[in-house]
């Protein structure tokens, strides 16, 4: 089949808000080539997955998707079906010439040729581009957008930290970051669409670094464009959290209070293992520090269970940071050997059913603590943005703190979906906050944060 104006592209998207953002640049240069976006993989001449390999069960999935969309080339033999994002380099060879799966396979670092490769797939080749890059920031492309209040900019891509269960330095390559002017311009553009939030977004993302500016000016930069615009950034790691950057957050009441710091492991052994470069003594000297910096901050993590060599005693000492820190919120793993890291060469020893047990065990400490985390919250105030209505009831809106937390309160008939409201809670569960509503903020001239 050979292109035409007009064709159709769906992309899939798996994996982190990285790939997400990836995405809407992929868009916005197939966009630019003439393609329209659908939301439907049967009406598609192209259809795109943008993958995620950092655990083997996204992988997996990945290929149990492939697996369903053969039939649509029976039923549409000209159809392109193309992998994207950070299985195309591990997984060129098997994807494209064992399995035959796919038409074409692009990575992170070459979408700016994806309409290229396209190209040589309707043409009856392999369109293949797995280059990494140490330079590619996608800085000129405008992603595509659809209008809504909450977005967010890749502002660096890749890694140097080269944990070693990790795979991301090897299939997103070395960090670089974009330009900061251009970053502030995306923001103001956003700000003019009416967009409410916007989220800073990088592996690695307190690592920025723009001729002698650094993450925390970027955060001021940004905040400043708005004062009514909320600015999120995720992930930190606690190698490069500064003072400044601590002082930068507490500075402006529209960045929001909430710190994503992975810790993966409470115990100093297995940190040095995973090539963390901090201590457990380090990180809770963030911690604290960031708690009288950002009065009322809140923090959520990542942790692995069963990393090669974790005992019993270690697994303990993990159970004890969590109590010490008493996260807001958790995204918790069993260990996944990843071919290629350091640590696949290590011996994978904690039996299966040990990982699921204190994989469980951390799930559900983590529970309970989010649950009496969120119970202290009743009889106090909070500024949310309303975002939509509830899932369950368009009774109730549903709105996040600016400490990441989801608030539903009474659908009043004076509020608009964007509004920042003031609520007082009165219920919680483990994963949500019921307020009543106390009035609508006008972000002009009051601060969106109770705290600040
Ligand atoms: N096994 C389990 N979890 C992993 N993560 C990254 N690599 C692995 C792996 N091999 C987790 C880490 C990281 C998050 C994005 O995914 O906790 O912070
Ligand atoms: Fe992976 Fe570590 Fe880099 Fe995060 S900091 S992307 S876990 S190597």
């Amino acid at each position: 089949m050979e292109r035409m104006l007009n064709n159709k592209v769906y992309i899939e998207t798996y994996g982190c808000q990285m790939n997400l953002a990836d995405t809407e640049i992929v868009m916005g240069v197939l966009q630019n080539q003439g393609y329209t976006i659908t939301k439907q993989a049967d009406d598609a001449d192209v259809v795109l997955l943008n993958t995620c390999s950092v655990r083997d069960n996204a992988e997996q999935r990945i290929y149990g998707r492939l697996g369903n969309l053969k039939t649509l080339k029976y039923t549409k033999p000209g159809v392109v079906i193309g992998i994207l994002g950070c299985m195309a380099e591990r997984l060129r060879k098997d994807l494209i010439e064992e399995k035959k799966m796919v038409d074409l396979v692009v990575g992170p670092d070459e979408y700016r040729r994806l309409p290229e490769y396209i190209d040589t797939a309707f043409n009856g080749e392999k369109g293949i581009g797995v280059r990494l890059s140490k330079t590619e920031t996608y800085d000129d492309i405008i992603p595509y957008r659809e209008d809504g209040l909450q977005a967010w900019i890749s502002v660096m891509r890749g890694c140097d930290k080269f944990c070693t269960f990790c795979v991301v330095p090897f299939t997103r390559g070395r960090e670089r970051s974009r330009n900061l002017n251009s970053i502030v311009q995306e923001v103001q553009q956003l700000s003019n669409r009416g967009f409410k939030e916007v989220t800073l977004l990088g592996q690695n993302v307190n690592s920025y670094f723009d001729e002698g500016t650094d993450f925390a000016d970027l955060l001021a930069a940004s905040a400043q464009v708005d004062r009514t615009l909320r600015i999120r950034f995720t992930t930190s790691h606690p190698q490069d959290i500064s003072d400044k950057l601590l002082h930068t957050i507490s500075e402006h009441s529209n960045i929001c209070n909430y710190i994503h710091l992975p810790v993966q492991s409470g115990s100093n052994k297995i940190l040095e293992l995973m090539n963390r470069t901090y201590t457990v003594e380090h990180y809770l000297n963030i911690i604290e520090k960031a708690r009288k910096i950002i009065p009322g901050v809140s923090f959520s993590t990542d942790i692995i269970a069963g990393f090669p060599a974790e005992t019993l005693e270690d697994h303990l000492m993990t159970i004890d940071l969590m109590q010490q820190v008493r996260y807001d919120g958790a995204f918790m793993f069993k260990y996944s050997p990843r071919e290629g890291t350091k640590a696949y060469k290590m011996d994978d020893d904690v039996a299966e059913e040990t990982k699921a047990k204190r994989l469980q065990q951390i799930i559900d400490l983590q529970q309970q603590i989010s649950f009496e985390i969120n119970q202290g919250q009743i009889g106090s105030d909070e500024i949310i943005l309303i975002e939509g209505f509830s899932r369950k009831s368009d009774q109730f809106y549903s709105g996040r703190t600016d400490t990441n937390k989801i608030v539903i309160v009474p659908a009043d008939s004076s509020i608009t979906i964007g509004d920042y409201v003031k609520t007082k809670i009165n219920k919680a569960t483990s994963g949500t906050l019921f307020g009543s509503f106390e009035g609508i903020i006008d972000p002009q001239k009051e601060s969106l944060s109770l705290t600040a």
